[in-house]
């Protein structure tokens, strides 16, 4: 993919406004059922949605009557369209930067497009992104530098991050750039990275669309990235763009790291969106260590993620001694927590291997692997830094595995003004 021009953009983003390609008409035109079947990756009940909607039994051609409806097959249902239906669009423009690719009468998606709105905060537009895998069950390799489209992770973190307005976010590993979409409506600059040059192009395009950091959304509330302030992305490993001298400091900083604790595997090998070949959990380690250099002073960082459980050892223990000395306080909520196998099965079915005939080999590799390394089991759940310049800094940490009314970003913010005020 390469990317579209600022003219182009502009185009595509008025095509998808004429023909309602926005989030309440793609939810109508699918239903309720076509939207839970591609929570669970299936597209049959979508697509017999839109076979209503388009009176199908008149044949493909006739969807060319519906653009709305092309546009959802295309890109949500990854299903060959007429290319006529789709003369709405910018075709040519999305045929030269790889987006759409034309085969004879019939158009494909290369890369997701679709509408993102949150109920939450408002932030909306539309996320570009790999298309997603393994769609009704169709096993695909996953290429290395594939980008993620959003994920539950990715709204837990959009849900639990304190949208008070700040001076400088950073947004840590920025995928499709979906977080940077909401810092930007609360921060009043913001620095995207990623170390997969991909994932910033289609950041961009993402951030581009959905005129994030360039429009003034301040009427309800937060002071938005302004005009002439749009979200500027840099390439790099963690905090490496940072480094300064000096090194740079944020207000807040939100990360949803790639903390999948996968055996070793050479770089070309790696899949980037979720591993990024430290040692167990040293990812997400690295990250914890950095935050300190790179927060603001009354800054936060917030952070999604998994670390190891070894053996008799408390986790606590472990991860109070990522923050010794370093003048930060430390909450950490772990939402959940697997045994072993349950953890290799589930990211080696995330990973496309279900019914493969490597599934066994990689399975007691990765046992072995935990093995080696005393990893008993795995937790997951929210780490949350603070610079709050105290001398003994707070450090917290409890189990919560029950439901949780979302956004609880706001209630993750007056737990931090308890403490502060304590
Ligand atoms: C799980 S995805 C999260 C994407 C997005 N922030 C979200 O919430 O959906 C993790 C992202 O981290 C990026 N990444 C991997 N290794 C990295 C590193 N060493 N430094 C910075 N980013 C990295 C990946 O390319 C990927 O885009």
């Amino acid at each position: 993919m390469s990317l579209l021009s600022i003219d182009a953009v502009d185009r595509l983003r008025d095509a998808f406004r004429s023909i309602g390609y926005l989030t309440d008409p793609v939810l109508e035109a699918i239903g309720e059922q076509g939207q839970r079947g591609l929570g669970r990756n299936t597209t049959v009940a979508a697509s017999c949605a839109l076979d209503a909607r388009e009176n199908w039994g008149k044949g493909i051609a006739e969807a060319a009557q519906d653009p709305l409806s092309a546009a959802i097959r295309l890109w949500l249902l990854r299903q060959p369209v007429p290319v006529a239906a789709l003369s709405a669009l910018p075709m040519e423009d999305l045929v030269a930067a790889g987006i759409v690719a034309v085969d004879g009468d019939l158009a494909l998606g290369e890369v997701d497009i679709r509408p993102y709105g949150s109920p939450d905060d408002g932030a909306d537009g539309w996320v570009v992104s790999d298309p997603t895998p393994g769609l009704d069950r169709v096993i695909t390799r996953t290429r290395p530098d594939y980008v993620l489209g959003v994920s539950p992770a990715s709204t837990s973190l959009a849900q639990m991050t304190s949208r008070r307005r700040v001076g400088s976010a950073l947004d840590l590993g920025c995928g499709c750039g979906v977080q940077s979409l909401h810092l930007a409506r609360h921060a009043g600059r913001v620095i995207a990275t990623d170390v997969n040059p991909r994932a910033l192009e289609m950041a961009e395009l993402t951030l581009a669309l959905s005129e994030a950091g360039t429009a003034d959304s301040s009427d309800d509330g937060p002071a938005a990235a302004s005009a002439g302030h749009p979200v500027e992305l840099r390439q790099g490993s963690l905090f490496e763009p940072f480094c300064g001298p000096p090194a740079e400091r944020f207000d807040l900083i939100v990360s949803n790291p790639p903390y999948v604790m996968s055996p070793p595997r050479p770089a070309a090998e790696r899949l980037t969106y979720r591993e990024a070949g430290f040692e167990g959990d040293g990812l997400v380690e690295a990250v914890v260590r950095g935050v300190p250099d790179h927060l603001a002073e009354g800054g936060t960082a917030q952070i999604l993620a998994n670390w190891a459980v070894l053996g008799d050892q408390p986790w606590q223990e472990r991860l109070a001694g990522w923050v010794a000395g370093r003048g930060c306080d430390l909450w950490v909520v772990e939402r959940e927590s697997l045994d072993v196998h349950e953890y290799i099965e589930t990211w080696l079915t995330d990973a496309g291997l279900d019914g493969s005939p490597c599934w066994h080999d990689r399975y007691t590799e990765w046992l072995g692997y935990f093995a080696r390394l005393g990893i008993t089991g795995v937790s997951m759940g929210w780490l949350t830094l603070t610079d709050a310049g105290r001398s003994q800094p707070d450090l917290s940490f409890e189990s919560w595995p029950w439901a949780i009314q979302q956004p609880v970003g706001p209630a993750i913010g007056q737990h931090r003004e308890g403490v502060d005020d304590a």
